[in-house]
């Protein structure tokens, strides 16, 4: 048995059951996600620091204009009347899913991972704009990721392609899920499919750092299908997190997974956003370079490589013109513990040895996120004869998982 004798049913729509996780900050880009779906599967492109990524990709001036308006508040450790302009926020939206959606070939599809939990200093507002604005531009689906917003299909209900556009939740227990679904009952709009991450995963987690490894994706994916029979459902459930090869996905697809949602094979692809260093010092990683890391000003633990630069250097807050952390009243704890640092010795530049300025380096790709295996991946591929390790193409990694 392989993948390829699966199909993933979505709103009456057949996909190859290889779904690939949204990676911020343009991690998982346009050209990582339009080869899943050129593939047959299922790409997401991120919606985290829209404006930006839209700065990088298309040479727009989003942070510059922000930044321009906001100037007199450096300095100033009240950032509550830095706020995005959400015409802007739209405009950015909107360039970067239509230049992906343009480009799309084959009968896959591209799905929008949409950061919730960066709340931008208006949580509600923001996340209405970056949701109404990937459907206006044509996205396929939306896949709201963990740190749950409990409203947010409340927030675009009268959108035209609210029951259109396919939606999704990610979430880490049973119990997220049942708050999602009572409150989505509320809309009459139940999500299309459910991503089920356990602690093996990347990125942002719903698992401690001393808590981790007591959790285990399998038990949690049969107690959401387990509920779901219950209430009889027939939702599309897709764990993620630790699923490295074609034989782990068929596993979870014989004990009733519609598909898998993977990302940490794709990381050190050719067409990933992260540069070629941090690519090959991923293949190199050991086990016990990866940990759990409660440096992200988000409040939720992260997956790191201890070799990431964000680790080593503090850097000064430039909420002025990214500013995508801050919360409902303008507060990130990184912008706290840095003022508190600067009170206390004017004389030099701050050092915040636990906490990292999310927004600056995750736009400068310092941050290297990572999956538990990643120290896995060299043995996935191969050796040069300079000592490097050789980048597959997403077309290889994405077959590998379909057929191997
Ligand atoms: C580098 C990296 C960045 C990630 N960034 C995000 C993100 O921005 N949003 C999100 O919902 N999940 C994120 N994830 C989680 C993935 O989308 C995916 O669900 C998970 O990592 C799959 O497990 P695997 O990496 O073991 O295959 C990230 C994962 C990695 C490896």
């Amino acid at each position: 048995m392989s993948l390829d004798n699966y199909r993933l049913k979505l709103k009456g729509k057949e996909f190859v059951p290889v779904v690939i996780g949204g990676m911020g900050v343009n991690i998982s880009t346009a050209e990582l996600a339009l080869e899943a779906a050129r593939l047959g599967g299922v790409g997401h492109i991120s919606d985290a620091g829209t404006e930006a990524l839209a700065d990088l990709r298309y040479g727009t001036k989003f942070g510059r204009q922000k930044f321009e308006r906001y100037r007199s508040y450096i300095g100033n450790p009240d950032k509550s009347n830095i706020h995005f302009d959400l015409e802007t926020l739209a405009e950015a939206q909107k360039l970067h899913v239509a230049d992906t959606m343009g480009r799309k070939r084959g009968d896959g599809a591209i799905f929008m991972n949409c950061m919730e939990k960066l709340l931008m200093n208006n949580p509600r507002e923001t996340l209405r704009t970056r949701l109404a604005a990937a459907m206006d531009a044509g996205i396929d689906g939306i896949t709201l990721s963990a740190g749950l917003h409990l409203k947010s299909f409340h927030v675009v209900q009268d959108h035209p392609r609210f029951r259109d556009v396919m939606f999704g939740i990610i979430v880490s227990s049973l119990r997220a899920l049942k708050l999602f679904m009572r409150s989505a009952a509320r809309v009459d709009r139940l999500p299309d499919y459910i991503v089920v991450e356990g602690p093996l995963a990347g990125g942002h987690l719903a698992f401690g750092p001393d808590d981790w490894f007591e959790y285990d994706l399998g038990i949690i994916t049969a107690e959401v299908l387990e509920f779901l029979r219950g209430e009889d459902l027939d939702i599309p459930v897709i764990p993620a997190g630790g699923i490295f090869t074609g034989a782990d996905a068929v596993h979870f697809m014989e004990n009733g997974a519609a598909a898998v949602q993977v990302a940490t094979r794709f990381t050190i692809t050719q067409e990933s956003g992260l540069p070629t260093v941090a690519k090959q010092e991923y293949l190199k990683a050991r086990e016990e370079d990866i940990y759990v890391s409660t440096m992200s000003p988000t409040g939720y633990p992260m997956r790191l490589l201890k070799q990431s630069p964000a680790l080593q250097t503090s850097s000064k807050p430039n909420c002025e013109s990214l500013g995508y952390v801050l919360d409902a009243k303008g507060r990130c704890s990184y912008l706290e513990r840095y003022y508190e640092e600067l009170a206390a010795n004017s004389n030099r530049f701050p050092v915040v040895d636990d906490k990292f300025c999310l927004c600056t380096q995750m736009r400068a790709y310092r941050v290297w996120t990572c999956g538990q295996n990643t120290y896995r991946l060299k043995d996935v591929t191969e050796k040069l004869p300079d000592g490097s390790y050789r980048l597959p193409k997403v077309e290889e990694v994405f077959l590998d998982y379909q057929h191997g």
